[in-house]
């Protein structure tokens, strides 16, 4: 195999940040949310910790270690790791590209929403407390196909302009800047929120577990949103890995983006919920929770308008992020083992996502009863991604590297080739890699897919 010339992130601050891009999305403001509302809060947020602890954070250092030792796409890693003859490997990284297609086509409706609630900011027309014209609000914009397909293509255009311009380093240095912003207003929503009557209520609601609500259906929903969060399971670790520099440690970075990713998720939850109960929306609203509350809260406060704009705007530029880091996965493939271009690669997989794109925008209208397995397209393409590719992407990286690859082999790499003095902490990763999380995986997988 030739060695191709690779890109790489030159920083170890550059790591973390593109890391943490990826990370941090409309997966801690609009997925955690609406999912811990569906599925009955502090139940769910307590299976979701637990996951994130001893599936997410492992499996995270886990593709990350290959991605950096291969240094090459989630297809072509495994052929140059796996041993001789043990080729089918690679199959996780076909399924991470399968999975980056089905994610984008739902996460860029999404983000197409939450530009066009900048604007809907701006005017006023969501500054309000009241949960039928917040809801009206909502309801217009995604019943009317045309607009969200537009937002959605406006969304795939700014992503595919960053491509092509090459100006993703300078996403990074804005995110970089503007992740503390999104932190700050989020921390003055929860102070506002915090001081609301039904602030009791959303609390309880968040932290006070009804084990009798942990049903297996919804414990494979919080595994999948810990992968989702993460952005594991697919190839994005793995593709972003193989950008590390040598010196880079993998495990304390992981564990930073890990903490950090999980704070801004709680800080959505403290901010929401409490507004939740006072103004009297229903907390299983789903995908609309967000853009209801948000704006309520807001309007509960002064200078409300302003502050919501920039919330909205901050989140837009936040999934920037997160988007380049979906379309990466793909695109590395095509550019690296069909001598694609990067700007013909991006530009196939951005025409691949707009296809199927235009079932799940329409999910919300045109095709609002379209149902496969009982799931309209956007449910579909949510539940096929996060609850069933990327768990299985996940215990199959394990299994890799807690049987195929090996102890010493990941011990050498963990270690950075025994300069760093971790091997305390990189044996209970490796057993963690190895059982526990594979096997919690397959029993929440069966169990939430009722196959046992
Ligand atoms: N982690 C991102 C978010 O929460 C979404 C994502 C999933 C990004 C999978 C890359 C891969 O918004």
């Amino acid at each position: 195999m030739t060695k191709i010339d690779r890109d790489g992130f030159t920083t170890n601050l550059g790591v973390l940040v593109a890391t943490l891009g990826s990370a941090v999305g409309l997966g801690n403001i609009w997925k955690f949310p609406s999912l811990t509302g569906t599925n009955g809060g502090a139940g769910f947020l307590l299976v979701y910790l637990a996951a994130t602890m001893l599936v997410g954070l492992p499996v995270m250092i886990a593709e990350t270690m290959l991605g950096r030792t291969a240094r090459a796409d989630a297809v072509t890693s495994f052929e140059i790791l796996a041993p001789r003859g043990q080729w089918e490997w690679k199959a996780i990284g076909w399924m991470g590209c399968a999975a980056a297609l089905l994610i984008m086509a739902f996460y860029s409706e999404v983000a197409g929403w939450v530009y066009a609630y900048v604007f809907k900011a701006v005017s006023g027309e969501v500054s309000t407390v009241d949960p039928k014209v917040a809801g009206a609000a909502f309801a217009k914009l995604v019943s009317s196909p045309l607009t969200v397909l537009a937002w959605q293509w406006v969304v795939l255009a700014v992503t595919g302009g960053v491509i092509m311009c090459g100006v993703s380093k300078g996403i990074e240095a804005v995110t970089l800047r503007l992740v503390p912003l999104l932190f700050i207003l989020l921390v003055a929503l929860c102070v506002r929120s915090l001081t609301l009557d039904g602030a009791g209520r959303g609390l309880g609601f968040l932290f006070q577990p009804d084990f009798a609500k942990i049903t297996p259906a919804v414990a494979l929903t919080a595994l999948g949103l810990a992968f989702f969060k993460l952005s594991l399971g697919m190839g994005t670790m793995l593709t972003y890995g193989s950008y590390f520099r040598d010196d880079q440690n993998i495990p304390w970075t992981a564990t930073r983006v890990m903490l950090a990713d999980l704070s801004v998720s709680l800080l959505a939850g403290v901010a929401i919920f409490p507004a939740v109960f006072t103004f009297g929306f229903e907390p299983a609203a789903g995908p609309s929770l967000v853009f209801m509350t948000i704006p309520a809260v807001f309007a509960s406060m002064p200078g409300g308008t302003v502050f919501m704009t920039i919330f909205f705007l901050i989140t837009a530029i936040a999934s920037v992020g997160a988007i380049l880091s979906l379309i990466e996965v793909p695109v590395a493939v095509l550019s690296e083992r069909y001598g694609l271009g990067r700007k013909q690669a991006a530009l196939a997989t951005i025409a691949a996502i707009a296809l199927l794109g235009v079932p799940a925008s329409l999910s919300q209208s045109l095709m609002a009863h379209v149902a496969i397995f009982g799931l309209n397209p956007f449910d579909l393409f949510d539940f096929a991604s996060s609850n069933v590719l990327l768990p299985l992407g996940g215990i199959l990286i394990c299994l890799f590297v807690g049987w195929v690859y090996g102890f010493d082999k990941t011990a050498r790499s963990l270690s950075n080739h025994g300069e760093l003095n971790n091997r305390g902490l990189i044996k209970a990763v490796f057993f963690l890699i190895r059982f526990i999380a594979p096997l919690s995986i397959a029993i929440v997988l069966l169990n939430g897919l009722k196959l046992i």
